[in-house]
């Protein structure tokens, strides 16, 4: 049985909706490679003279509050971003933190009219010297242990999921890890693969270091059928299986809501109900036999920490 895991005590809400503080743009440019068809961009804000200078640690977010009005005349709330740079600041730079951010756009169903969501947009078009109203820091569970290099990792991430996992990653790297760190992403396209070059250096550089992509549009499983970050756990069995049975390894989660249920019904398949939470009811069963409104019932145990939106 795994010894209990130590988390920092991290701070949170410095700065509140109420009373947001103003951040600089520094850098806003485009994540995806050319001919995506998302839209997502990588940006820095300077958060000097700020009381949110330093406080920001991986895996936390960051508010942030669109100029103007909603369609009911009120001020618009604050959007959470997580951060994706690492908790020394970008660069190194304790006054610099950087997020990632997709720009939602969606066509309404019944009106056939473009939706394009208020607050993405709105940083999105920001240029560098701009003016942004922010919070924060939010979040104080989605963070790495104290001492992370004493454990193993599996990162799982959808699409702009990866966002917190570039600051672990980069903050893993700084502690001199030599634990495995495995990383298995998932996206549309190959032009979407956030972060390739970044991950991709690590992976023929570090030993440790495993990049598993998932592209689900282009690059099918066997079967044919879409592959999405769990059919990994199955797929790539020989690389993962050694790491889900180290006693000191804890899984995280973080995109796309309900991307969970998927990692959780495998890892129950194959017998690692250490990672979750299962009713007793359940456990009186053989897991291969679990239905899926069984596997709804699932939570992830304290092995696991799971962020989606
Ligand atoms: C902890 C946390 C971390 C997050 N981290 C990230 C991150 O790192 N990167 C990232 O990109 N996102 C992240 N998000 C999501 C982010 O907070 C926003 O929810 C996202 O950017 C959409 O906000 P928006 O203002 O652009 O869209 P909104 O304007 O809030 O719209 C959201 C959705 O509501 C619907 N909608 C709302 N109003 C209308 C309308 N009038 N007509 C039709 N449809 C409508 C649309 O379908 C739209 O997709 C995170 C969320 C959380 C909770
Ligand atoms: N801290 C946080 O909580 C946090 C941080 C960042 C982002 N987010 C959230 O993460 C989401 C990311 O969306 P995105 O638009 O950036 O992603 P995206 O680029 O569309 O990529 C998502 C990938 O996941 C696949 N997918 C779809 N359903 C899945 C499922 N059930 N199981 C596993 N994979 C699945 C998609 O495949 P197909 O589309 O081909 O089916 C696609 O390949 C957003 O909702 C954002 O709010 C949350």
């Amino acid at each position: 049985m795994i010894r209990e895991i130590e988390y920092p005590d991290v701070e949170i809400n410095v700065v509140r909706a109420k009373e947001p503080v103003e951040a600089t743009i520094l850098e806003n440019y485009i994540a995806t490679a050319a001919g995506s068809p998302n839209f997502i961009r990588h940006i820095t804000f300077d958060l000097r003279n700020t009381p949110l200078e330093g406080k920001f640690v991986a895996g936390q977010s960051i508010g942030v509050i669109p100029e103007g009005v909603d369609e009911k005349g009120k001020p618009h709330k604050v959007r959470l971003y997580s951060v994706s740079s690492p908790s020394k600041g970008e660069n190194g730079e304790a006054h610099l933190v950087s997020t990632t951010v997709k720009r939602v756009i969606d066509e309404h169903w019944e009106t056939q009219e473009i939706y394009t969501g208020t607050c993405s947009n709105y940083i999105s078009s920001l240029k560098p010297g701009s003016k942004v109203k922010v919070t924060g820091p939010s979040g104080k569970r989605f963070i790495l242990p104290k001492n992370p290099q004493e454990y193993n990792y599996l990162f799982f991430a959808a699409g702009t999921g990866v966002a917190p996992f570039r600051g672990m990653v980069m903050d893993l790297m700084d502690a001199g890890s030599t634990n495995d760190i495995a990383l298995i992403f998932g996206c549309p396209y190959r032009t979407d693969l956030l972060y390739k070059s970044y991950f991709e250096d690590l992976n023929t550089k570090i030993p440790n270091f495993h990049y598993l992509k998932s592209v689900s549009r282009e690059e099918p499983r066997g079967d044919g059928s879409k592959y999405y970050v769990q059919y990994q756990l199955i797929d790539n069995r020989e690389l993962i299986e050694p790491i889900l049975k180290k006693d000191n390894t804890i899984i995280y989660v973080c995109g796309l809501k309900g991307m969970e249920t998927g990692i959780y019904q495998i890892l129950a398949q194959q017998g690692y109900l250490d990672y979750l939470r299962v009713s007793d009811d359940l456990l009186t069963k053989d897991p291969s036999t679990w239905s899926w409104d069984d596997i709804k019932t699932l939570k992830p145990s304290d092995r696991m920490h799971v962020e989606v939106y």
